[in-house]
């Protein structure tokens, strides 16, 4: 880089080779894409490059405008819709529908009135469109461009000026420049922050679809979570067909809902009675299985929790979780064992939530706790009780949040019996009144007394 114009240039001797470059373009830290391209160019959204430092007051508010998808579910869990300029990772395993979401949401935005450009790097556009017919989808301005080299991808970004810009997926598009392979840190590395410079720059929202591997977690560096405003997860298992969307980062929006969607025929549809998803009519509860209402975000799911016990035969007894957090499970068994008098030590313990939905939520604790009993006592819990509480290390029961809209949930769907913890005959006697008037209420101060009420 010379400071000054200069006719001759000094390495290889050459007369009006050399080329004028702007502050911006030599910036070495600037994405590729950016510096050969000269996205800046672009329709001026976020970059405040060239701003003094100013007193945070003085900053004027962003006003998050939002692109709704016209799909509600996708919507929610998005905070309320598409922000642009803003870049969204969309994970989940293979087959699980990735690809069928973002074609019908390219198809809604798109007879919004927004042009999308859905970038396919793994299928053909004729397998796109194959799949587009199957959906309904087909929009002009839906467009759809096969290609896995992030030039050719940047320049149609830019000549299009598309208001989302789909990428399906990351791990198979390549920055030239860069000799490593696609998918290798040092690609997704280069791609992703190419085309967030992008997004920000120019307006247009981007959607990066990631591979999970097989722990569940977005193939790739942690880094591509990092650089992104928004993560999704697709959740539930393929050989269902309920599909749960979670946010996991979401810098313009909460993290905490979810989106509920069935897998079907025409693809992906909204979930209208969400509360009652992933219950399986059971007229009487078999031992094992106990039912809990799920905080997610706004709505109250009632999920099924199931145990099983059985004589471990190698001497160390199994524990196998899935939906939950095995940590948690270990500790409820531990203070079954000490609290409860129930001996598991040299019983296998497994315990699954049905559906393939993960729970975190701690107002669980006692459900697993009782399928865990039931099943090892071989006893169910009298009619179809709810359970509802927060397991200490004492055994005691804890209050769990939300009451009211659990147990309001519960009594729509047809409950008539639920076990809660006894502080909250005091502290929300209202919302326990209510639920008397429908329900048979068991209050319990201990997980011993809940185990009683096994039958
Ligand atoms: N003809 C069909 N009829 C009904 N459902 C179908 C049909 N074809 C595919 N599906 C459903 O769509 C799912 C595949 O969806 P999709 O291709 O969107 O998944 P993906 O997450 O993009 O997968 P990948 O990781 O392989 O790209 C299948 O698992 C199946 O449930
Ligand atoms: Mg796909």
């Amino acid at each position: 880089m010379q400071p000054k114009w200069m006719g001759k240039c000094p390495d290889c001797g050459t007369w009006d080779s050399m080329e004028e470059l702007t502050e911006a373009t030599a910036d070495p830290h600037r994405p590729k894409a950016a510096v050969s391209e000269g996205a800046s160019g672009g329709r001026a959204f976020l970059s405040e490059d060239d701003l003094p430092a100013r007193p945070i007051g003085e900053i004027p508010p962003f006003e998050t405008p939002r692109i709704s998808s016209g799909i509600g579910e996708f919507d929610r869990v998005l905070g309320g819709g598409v922000v642009p300029g803003s870049a969204i990772l969309l994970g989940g395993d293979p087959g699980i529908g990735k690809s069928t979401l973002l074609i019908q949401a390219g198809e809604q935005l798109a007879r919004r009135g927004s042009r999308v450009l859905y970038v396919t790097s793994e299928e053909s556009a004729q397998q796109t469109q194959l799949r587009a017919r199957r959906l309904g989808a087909g929009h002009e301005k839906l467009l759809v461009y096969a290609q896995c080299n992030l030039e050719k991808i940047s320049r149609q970004i830019q000549k299009l000026r598309p208001d989302i810009c789909m990428i399906d997926s990351v791990q198979m598009i390549y920055q030239p420049t860069n000799t490593s392979p696609p998918g290798s840190v040092s690609q997704l590395k280069d791609c992703c922050s190419d085309l967030i410079y992008l997004a920000k720059t120019g307006g247009t929202a981007v959607c990066l679809v990631g591979h999970v591997t097989k722990q569940g977690m977005l193939a790739g560096p942690k880094l591509l979570e990092h650089i992104v405003d928004t993560v999704l997860y697709f959740e539930g298992d393929t050989h269902h067909d309920h599909r749960i969307v979670r946010c996991v980062k979401n810098r313009f929006g909460g993290t905490l809902e979810v989106g509920l969607f069935r897998m079907g025929q025409a693809g992906l549809e909204p979930v209208d009675d969400a509360a009652s998803l992933f219950l399986e009519p059971h007229a009487e509860a078999p031992s094992g299985s106990v039912v809990t209402a799920a905080l997610q975000g706004s709505r109250v799911l009632l999920v099924e929790v199931q145990a099983l016990t059985a004589e471990s035969m190698l001497g160390a007894a199994r524990r196998k979780v899935s939906g939950c957090d095995s940590g948690r499970v270990a500790m409820i068994i531990a203070v079954l064992e000490k609290r409860a008098g129930l001996r598991l030590v040299d019983q296998d313990v497994f315990v699954n939530i049905v559906g393939g939905i993960k729970v975190t939520d701690p107002s669980g604790d006692a459900a697993i706790a009782l399928a865990i009993a039931g099943s090892a006592m071989k006893r169910g819990l009298p009619g179809r009780a709810l359970v509802l509480a927060e397991l200490g290390l004492l055994g005691e029961f804890r209050g769990v949040s939300n009451l009211s809209q659990r147990l309001g949930e519960a009594s729509r769907l047809g409950f008539k019996q639920v076990i809660l913890p006894a502080r909250h005959s005091a502290n929300d006697s209202a919302a326990v009144k209510e639920a008397q008037r429908t329900m048979q209420v068991h209050l319990c101060q201990t997980i011993d007394q809940a185990v009683r009420l096994l039958e």
